[in-house]
Parts: structure tokens; sequence; C-alpha cells
């Protein structure tokens, strides 16, 4: 049964991303059901007429407690041993964002990423101190060293091995998602551990406004993922909403600012869009990027390029 927020104006739609890399094929199989789990959570959030903003944190939570996915726990490492993550919150209703960066220590970033943006009269804290300023407000804090997992130190010896420390895939990458409500606003949140064996204190492109995520009511809602130094050089998502602004549609747009970046620096990257009028973006330029959405009753989900399977949702009675 259609709940009371379902076709009161704007279509429902809940998309996410689990991250773009090389994702290995025995990773597959989690990685889909986590993103269509995370999908379906965010949607049940936006089912009962919570905000846009309630809704894609909501989806990134699951990802971040999922160590099929590089945040929260799970994160990969620094080339200490050590998990900072980075994340970011918009709404597009009033372009307010939140940021944390190389924060360690707490369950779920996101949520810290969003209590700056609601209680501090700044964008971005990062390290200890945004740490401090999140628990104080409590955000659930985690034991030291209760994030690392063993994937996570295996990842990290590879990278040491190899001598490259932009890995952003060890089975897990980013996790994102964008939202559209009820009322036709619009909000992204992005979450991630960044890249196995970076340097202690390094920021990617996932708190950064315009380069890890973007919202705007006028146009769309953007969450990205992949290589963030060249995500941060391109400008990612405010790229692809200045092409949608341009008149693409959502899917043109993603697609033609990953073909870009692809081209100038030769990285790997992916995206999901949302425009405000529900229409669905789903791109990238690397072997794999899981990503699902739920848009009325259908999961639309899919891992390879070209794949996009669709399930119906058969809805429990109340
Ligand atoms: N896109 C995630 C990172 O590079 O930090």
């Amino acid at each position: 049964m259609a709940s009371a927020a379902e076709g009161a104006g704007a279509p429902l739609v809940l998309l996410v991303h689990g991250g773009a890399g090389d994702v290995a094929d025995e990773g597959v199989p989690r990685k889909l059901e986590g993103v269509r789990r995370a999908a379906q959570a965010g949607y049940e959030v936006l089912r009962g007429g919570g905000a846009a903003l309630d809704a894609a944190v909501a989806a990134v939570h699951v990802m971040e407690d999922d160590d099929a996915f590089n945040a929260g726990y799970g994160s990969v490492l620094n080339v200490d041993g050590e998990v900072e993550m980075d994340a970011l919150v918009m709404d597009g209703k009033t372009l307010n964002a939140g940021a944390v960066g190389v924060i360690p220590d707490v369950r779920h970033p996101i949520d810290a990423a969003r209590l700056v943006m609601e209680c501090a009269p700044h964008v971005l804290l990062v390290g200890e101190a945004a740490k401090r300023f999140a628990v104080a407000r409590g955000v659930e804090a985690a034991p030291p060293g209760a994030l690392v997992t063993p994937r996570a130190q295996a990842a990290l010896r590879q990278a040491v091995e190899r001598g490259d420390y932009t890995m952003h895939d060890t089975g897990g990458s980013t996790v994102g998602a964008v939202a559209i409500d009820s009322r036709g606003h619009l909000a992204s949140a992005t979450s991630t551990g960044g890249t196995s064996g970076k340097m202690v204190g390094r920021v990617g492109d996932t708190p950064l406004v315009g380069c890890g995520g973007y919202a705007d009511d006028t146009v769309g809602t953007v969450s990205t993922t992949g290589h963030g130094e060249s995500i941060i050089k391109t400008n990612l998502a405010h790229s692809i909403i200045v092409l949608m602004r341009q008149g693409l549609s959502a899917q043109d747009a993603t697609q033609r600012a990953l073909d870009e970046l692809g081209r100038r620096l030769n990285n790997t990257a992916g995206a999901i869009t949302l425009s405000n009028k529900g229409d669905v973006g789903v791109a990238f330029i690397s072997k794999r990027m899981s990503w699902a959405y739920r848009k009325g009753n259908e999961m639309h989900y899919g891992i390879d390029p070209d794949q996009h399977c669709v399930e119906i949702v058969q809805e429990k009675e109340n």
C-alpha cells in the first residue's frame, strides 16, 4: 500500500553507490546486497514522509556499518595503520553543508558531518577536534582500533609492497546517497575511509563541497566516488550540476563529467545523480561501481558496466 508521502508531489527516489573501483569477483555479492539494503533503508524514511537529508543519512549509516564498504567500520588505513575518515552532507533547499575530515574513532562519520552543518558556524572540521565536537554532542565514539578490519590491514600491506598509496579500493570504496523527498527537496551524503596507505592527515575529495557531493533543489544532487585527488581537481560533483544547468539530463551530465575526468587525468571515478524531477544518473569510469535505487515499488541495481537489474519490491502490510 502506498504511504501518505508517496504520490503527494515529486517522486520519491533514494539512490546510493558503494564505491567505484577494481572490485574483485568475490566481493560482488556483498556489495550488491549492501547497496540494496541501504537504498531500501533510505527509501523507508522517504516513504514515512521523512526529509531527503534524513533518508540519505540513513542509507549511508547502513553502508558505514558494513565492512564490504570503505566507510566507518571497514575503512581503509593510512600509512600508520590508522582509520581517518571524511564525510559530507548537503541540503539542497538551503545549500547548507557540513563536513568532517580525517576524523578518527566515530562509528558514523556522516552523523558528525551533519552535526557540523547543524551546530557549527563552519562547513568543515577536521581531526581530533572534529571528533571531540561530534562526540560531545552525542555522536557515537568507537574505541581506538575498533574500526580496523583484517581486510583493511591486508590492503595496507599490499599498498606498501606495491608502493602505490592511491588505491581507493580494497574490495570496498567510498559510499554515498542522494535523495528527493515528497516536498521535492534534495540532499546528498557521502562517507569514506579515503585511500589505502595515504599520508597521515590526507584529506580527500569527499568532505569538499562540489567535489565529494552537491545538492541544489533548483537543479539536482550528486555524490561521487573514486580517486580523490582527481575528483578535487575537476570539482566533479559541481561540474555535473553545471552541465545539468546547461540542459543535460542527469545521466548525460554524469557521464560527460566523468569522461572529461578520465580524459584529462587518466584516473577512475564514479558518480550518482538525481535531477530535481527525480531523473536518475549513474556512471563510472572504473572496472565496477555498485549502485542501487528505489523508486516507487521498483528496486534497480547493478555493479558491472551496462548491468541494470530491476526487482519489484513487495511491501509488507502493516
Ligand atoms: N574518493 C575517496 C577518496 O579518495 O578519499
